[in-house]
Order: structure tokens, then sequence, then C-alpha cells
């Protein structure tokens, strides 16, 4: 998951991100990818909405929060965590409370999952961290996913649930196909549906390559952190949900959700149309104060998660709404 910081520019990928030799946090394990082709597979969820909720991270009044609205929608449907749903929640009791609650419903595993479950020889907290991400960010990231390893050791049945979650998923929503991955659609780590890639114009290339081979009008993705609501063809979006336990906008407070759905959600933050699909950006309001304490206790002042991260936490990363949804 990517820290606080901007990028001071876009890099392209490292030879590392796509295999080469191990860093840990750089490199990704060979068994992250997947290929885009193997989404063009069918479907095996049919609903009239699907909320996915990638980036939790931990943050039990986000999950709570979103448990609320979704409990409210109407239909046949669906929710989908699209991995790291865990993170800051180094604690046994928080990590097991987190895993119980996400697993009643449906999910994917992300890279922290998969480093938790099945943990990839050097490959740190395997983020796939590119250019982009500085050295000390992506150490810090490797020493946080080690103490979340360390706090649910003990709880080898939570871990084995992980284990077998798969990396995608593909569903027809009003019938339409939507797929649902953690990272882009090549590999559970990639960041090519990230807002930085996306903005490039061979990003957007490879990400409208990318919808045409797995066949589908909307991809929904996260790890990267940051939302983007992406057009990438007349009729096709990536939808990158950015974080669903953090906040995703300056001085904004709230984490989000998307749903696709067949109507479209009052009071969306943003929101576009594909396939006959809406595709909206819902904000969850969760307890701030209740969330800064929790967090604080798990995570005080000079911890590496708090270096990276509360100054996201309090004040929302440099990065705005109109930024996020590029749909014209
Ligand atoms: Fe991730």
């Amino acid at each position: 998951m990517k820290p606080f910081s901007e990028p001071a520019a876009v890099g392209q990928w490292s030879a590392e991100a796509i295999g080469g030799a191990a860093r840990p946090g750089r490199s990704c394990p060979i068994d992250y990818f997947y290929g885009a082709a193997s989404l063009a597979r069918p479907a095996t969820l049919e609903v009239e909405s699907l909320w996915v909720a990638g980036g939790l991270y931990g943050n039990r009044y986000a999950l709570e929060r979103l448990l609320e609205l979704y409990a409210a929608e109407p239909g046949v449907k669906a929710l989908v965590f699209n991995g790291d749903f865990h993170w800051f929640d180094a604690d046994p009791a928080e990590f097991g409370y987190i895993n119980r609650t996400v697993l009643e419903h449906g999910a994917t595993r992300g890279n922290v999952e998969t480093e938790l479950a099945q943990p990839g020889a050097q490959a740190g907290c395997g983020c796939g961290y590119p250019e982009w991400v500085g050295d000390a960010e992506v150490a810090r990231s490797n020493r946080i996913l080690e103490r979340l390893r360390a706090a649910s050791q003990t709880m080898s049945g939570e871990l084995a649930l992980l284990r077998e979650l798969p990396m995608t998923l593909v569903a027809e929503v009003a019938g339409v196909r939507v797929a649902v991955v953690h990272g882009d659609a090549d590999s559970l780590a990639g960041w090519g549906f990230s807002q930085e890639r996306l903005a490039t114009t061979e990003g957007l290339r490879a990400a409208r390559r990318a919808v045409r081979v797995a066949q589908v009008r909307v991809l929904a993705s996260s790890h990267s952190c940051l939302p983007v609501l992406q057009r990438v063809d007349r009729d096709a979006l990536i939808a990158n949900n950015g974080a669903a336990g953090m906040p995703n906008f300056r001085a904004g407070n709230c984490g989000l959700a998307t749903r696709i759905a067949s109507s479209p959600r009052a009071g969306a933050l943003y929101g576009a149309r594909a396939g006959g699909l809406f595709v909206d950006a819902v904000s969850l309001d969760y307890d701030q104060t209740a969330w800064r304490e929790r967090f604080l206790e798990l995570w005080p002042e000079g911890s590496d998660a708090h270096r990276s991260y509360y100054a996201r936490i309090t004040q929302g990363p440099a990065y705005d709404r109109d930024r996020a949804c590029r749909t014209v």
C-alpha cells in the first residue's frame, strides 16, 4: 500500500517489479502473476449490485460503517473485500475481529493477506512498490508487515482461511461482466491501475488493452491506496477504490467503497456509467475520533505506521477528488 507522500515523478516499471532480483517490498513473488487473459473466464457471481471495498487496512470503524451502508442496499447483492483488509490491526484480538467479520462476505487476497498466509521468500510486505515510493517508506512497510505477522502467528485457522482466498473474482452485475482484482489485470501487486500510471499515455493504453483481454466493462482494483475512476474505453472503466479505511482526499476524512449496479447511488461522491452499469464512489464516514485513538494505541508516535500514515489519517493525502474522477 502506498504511504502518504506524493510521487516526485512517475517512473517506469522496475525489473524487480516483474520478477527480477528479489528486494523486499519492491519485488513480487512469481505466483502473484495471473495475467489479464485469466479474467476472461465465466463469472462465478451474479448480482444486481456489487460493492467492492479495497484497502480497509484493519480499520474496524470503517468496516462497521461500510456494513451499515451495505445492509441498506436492496435486491440481490454482494460485498467483496478486494484485499489488504489487514494492515494496522497488529493486535491478536483486533486481527481476529477483522478477519472473522470480513470473511462473512466475499473476499479476495491482497498482498498483505498473502504475505501473512504464505510468506514469499524476501517478498517483504509484497507491495511491489514502484520507483516513486522512497526506500525509507518501503522499509517501514516491510516492518509493519513483520509486526502484523507476529500478531497473527498464533491464529493458524484464520491464516488458513486467508490462504484459500482467490486472487481475482469475475462477476456479472445485471448481466454485465465485471472483474475484481487487488493490483492490476496482470498481478496481485501490480501498479498498472494506480492513478499515477493511469495518468500516462502508456498506462492508459495498457488499461484499455486489459479490459478488452479480460472481456469486462469494469475492472475494480485497489492496492495503490489512492482512488481513481478512469474511463479507458468508450464503454469501460477502471475503478480503483483507493482506501476504505483511510481518508482519500486532501482535508478529507472518509474512506471509500465502490458500488457497481444497474441503478445509480444517491449521494455518491462521483460516478460514471459503463455497459449500462453505474459505478459510484461511496463515502464511508466512519468515526474518525475513535479510529485515531485506536490507531495511536496500536501505532504510537515514532512507530513505523505512525511515521508513514498518521499525517494522512489526520489530514488526508495531497490528492483531490476532481483528480480521481477521470470519466469524460
Ligand atoms: Fe496491496
